[in-house]
């Protein structure tokens, strides 16, 4: 039931801390006792894992990505991550040691299930699901499951399902981690990181009226930018897609170094550009960028850590969010986007929950 929420996808936004708390629960008292998450078998195959190879769809691919970022460099695994339509019908490589992974809310993806059914070679040393759907075909097919604790998704557009996908990916880098040296005061670092996510996200979900106040600057635009960089990239990825699917406003993601590459030629003041800020290394770059959107007369909307001092001016809109650890940001940052795109497509009238074209869950290719 909707309960005191207009839509479904708002509530399974603001349900967000909850079911990353039931994720996290009872799984991340100790660095050794996180595998535990992963199946019985995962001690005798996670031993063996040299490379991981990641396939999913939509959303789902967008935390692959992510978790592409933290695998190699907390993990120091190499990591490839490629959307099932493509990977299943091109003739790959498999490097001996590879742990496929799929990541899927629903589990029934028909391009998802069917590049799992296609890894005979025996170069694979196993198969894990990070799925939401305990009976799922994905499940039931994998001899490696991390179960996703959001509870059923509604919504067409996927949100908690998402966030608390990055949430199990985050898992497993540390115990994959773990297996390969990894010390366990950095783990227990990242550790704390992760039991301040549910309060961190809470605090975000409060940014709610000036992200909608914000939004009504959208609602007359064909077409959107968003800008990330580094894992803040598929972050802007997943921003731009939420914002097509429910607003069906045009929207694109670029890794904000490749903006004079190309993407630059089309901002002028039509083209709003919306950027994740977080205060990290690649801030100070990121700041440029911004600023060559602003000399050719693009609005920004910034979503900024509150001591990264993107500064409020003409033309620049800026949305302070708490300080976060670096670690879990994508999870964070996700968080004011949903809200934007909810916005957007509530002032424009579509129908949210039921976007025109999509479905829920997609059995067929
Ligand atoms: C976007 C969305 C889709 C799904 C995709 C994969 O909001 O919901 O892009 O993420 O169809 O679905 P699952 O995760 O069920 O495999």
């Amino acid at each position: 039931e909707k309960g005191e929420y207009r839509h479904y996808m708002q509530k399974e936004i603001f349900e967000q801390p909850a079911a990353i708390q039931k994720t996290l629960e009872g799984r991340i008292d100790s660095p050794a006792s996180l595998i535990d998450a992963f199946g019985e078998k995962a001690p005798a195959i996670f031993d063996r894992v040299k490379t991981v190879q990641i396939v999913a769809c939509g959303t789902s691919y967008h935390a692959g990505m992510v978790a592409r970022y933290w695998l190699e460099d907390i993990a120091g695994i190499p990591c490839q991550v490629e959307v099932a339509s493509e990977f299943r019908y091109r003739n790959h490589v498999v490097p001996e040691g590879t742990l496929f992974v799929t990541i899927s809310q629903s589990g029934e993806t028909a391009d998802t299930l069917a590049a799992l059914r296609d890894t005979q070679s025996p170069n694979y040393v196993g198969r894990l699901a990070i799925c939401n759907v305990d009976s799922s075909s994905l499940v039931r097919e994998s001899e490696l499951v991390f179960l996703t604790k959001a509870g059923p998704e509604i919504g067409v557009a996927s949100t908690k399902a998402f966030t608390t996908q990055l949430t199990g990916l985050l898992m497993l880098v540390l115990t994959l981690g773990r297996q390969k040296g990894l010390d366990d005061a950095r783990i227990e670092g990242i550790l704390g990181e992760l039991r301040q996510l549910p309060n961190l996200i809470e605090q975000v979900s409060a940014l709610d009226k000036p992200i909608e106040k914000l939004s009504e600057a959208f609602v007359e635009k064909h077409h959107t930018l968003f800008l990330g960089r580094g894992v803040q990239f598929p972050v802007a990825l997943e921003g731009a897609l939420k914002l097509k699917e429910i607003s069906y406003i045009h929207a694109e993601a670029y890794p904000a170094g490749e903006l004079k590459h190309g993407p630059l030629a089309l901002v002028d003041s039509d083209m709003p550009v919306v950027s994740v800020a977080p205060n990290d290394e690649l801030l100070e770059k990121l700041k440029s960028n911004l600023q060559e959107v602003r000399a050719r007369g693009g609005e920004l909307y910034v979503f900024a850590d509150k001591n990264a001092h993107v500064k409020e001016g003409e033309g620049i809109h800026v949305l302070n969010m708490p300080a976060v650890p670096e670690t879990i940001a994508p999870i964070v940052y996700t968080v004011p986007l949903q809200l934007l795109s909810y916005h957007v497509a509530v002032l424009r009238g579509t129908d949210v929950d039921q976007p025109r074209n999509l479905a829920k869950s997609v059995t067929v290719e």
